[in-house]
């Protein structure tokens, strides 16, 4: 009896471990129903054209499409039906040139809702393009688009200067109930790691920097999403909970107030003190300028991870202009 209650105890405690949890979230991802993945670009069109301007926003219609997994794009309206609950990773490259008005705006947003925006207004240069990465907890059934401001305007051909992109990157169905397994650590949420922030938790324009000192920590204070809770809202400090593979994006933007003024959008990615890619558009031509760093990197745990400026750098915000996220992809010990 002794023995068979012994041998209970370690199932439910394998059962219940986070590297069970995971592998198994990884085993239900390989069917078919659970993936969700969309790729798709503006057009397919030989020559150059451009994409509005419009007199009010609107959706963008993306005709070209890489892959629908799931079938959760739809070409005729524009819009994505999340076809299952979990996090999401977002990207939305925007493109235009002075061919046509070069002003490149454009919003993403989830039922009607703003998440992230790729803005590049009031340039005195030829062409222009931006990124945003963002990761968010969606359900099922929310419509997700990218949307062009009045007035604003994309170019494309068939080299697809323009993408939007959207994928699942954790179930948000938890597995087994908490505790209802037993063991230590029986939560499957603890094993998931996810964060999305934006600089400011108002929409007042306002600016971060310059500061005299080598690598001031950018404190990042909106938070859109912070699974696991490892990204420290006082210290600016992502600390890895669990090693493995992630993958990190940092979009910049920042505002000279007129041309000719000197614009210092400038940030670097640090793990543990040291640069690992930086983000820098310095020039006195343009009002605004954007740049975006996506990298996936090994991190072990207890690994600490910063957005930093350097001495003089600067960065301006007064809605979602200034993104940092970061999602577990996988577990490697
Ligand atoms: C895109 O255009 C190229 C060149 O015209 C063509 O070969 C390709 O099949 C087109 N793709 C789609 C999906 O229409």
């Amino acid at each position: 009896k002794r023995t068979k209650d012994c041998y209970i105890r370690r199932i439910v405690y394998i059962l219940g471990s986070d590297r069970f949890l995971i592998s198994l979230s990884y085993f239900f991802s390989a069917f078919p129903g659970s993936r969700s993945a969309f790729s798709i670009a503006l057009n397919n069109n030989s020559a150059m054209v451009s994409y509005g301007p419009f007199s009010s926003d609107s959706i963008i219609k993306y005709k070209h499409v890489f892959i629908n997994l799931g079938d959760g794009y739809n070409v005729e309206t524009g819009i994505f039906t999340v076809p299952r609950s979990g996090v999401y990773s977002l990207s939305v490259t925007v493109y235009s040139s002075a061919r046509v008005t070069l002003s490149n705006c454009v919003t993403l947003q989830v039922n009607g809702e703003n998440v992230a925006e790729a803005i590049e207004r009031s340039g005195q240069d030829l062409e222009d393009s931006t990124s945003v990465v963002v990761a968010v907890q969606l359900n099922a059934g929310d419509q997700l688009s990218a949307r062009l401001l009045q007035g604003c305007s994309l170019s494309d051909d068939i080299n697809h200067y323009n993408t939007f992109t959207g994928f699942l990157v954790t179930l948000g169905v938890c597995v087994f109930a908490q505790g209802c397994l037993g063991g230590p650590r029986t939560d499957p949420i603890t094993s998931r790691v996810a964060f999305s922030f934006s600089l400011f938790s108002d929409e007042n324009f306002k600016c971060y920097g310059p500061f005299s000192e080598m690598n001031k920590i950018v404190i990042y204070k909106n938070a859109f999403l912070n699974l696991g809770g490892a990204y420290n809202m006082n210290t600016g400090v992502f600390t890895v909970p669990f090693s493995g593979v992630y993958s990190l994006a940092v979009t910049i933007f920042s505002d000279a107030g007129s041309p000719g003024n000197m614009l210092a959008a400038c940030a670097n990615l640090q793990v543990n003190n040291k640069v690992m890619a930086r983000a820098k558009e310095f020039n006195t031509n343009d009002q605004e300028d954007s740049a975006t760093i996506v990298v996936a990197m090994h991190l072990k745990v207890g690994d600490m991870v910063t957005v930093t400026l350097s001495s003089g750098c600067y960065l301006c915000d007064e809605s979602y202009y200034n993104t940092f996220s970061g999602f577990l992809l996988y577990v490697t010990e």
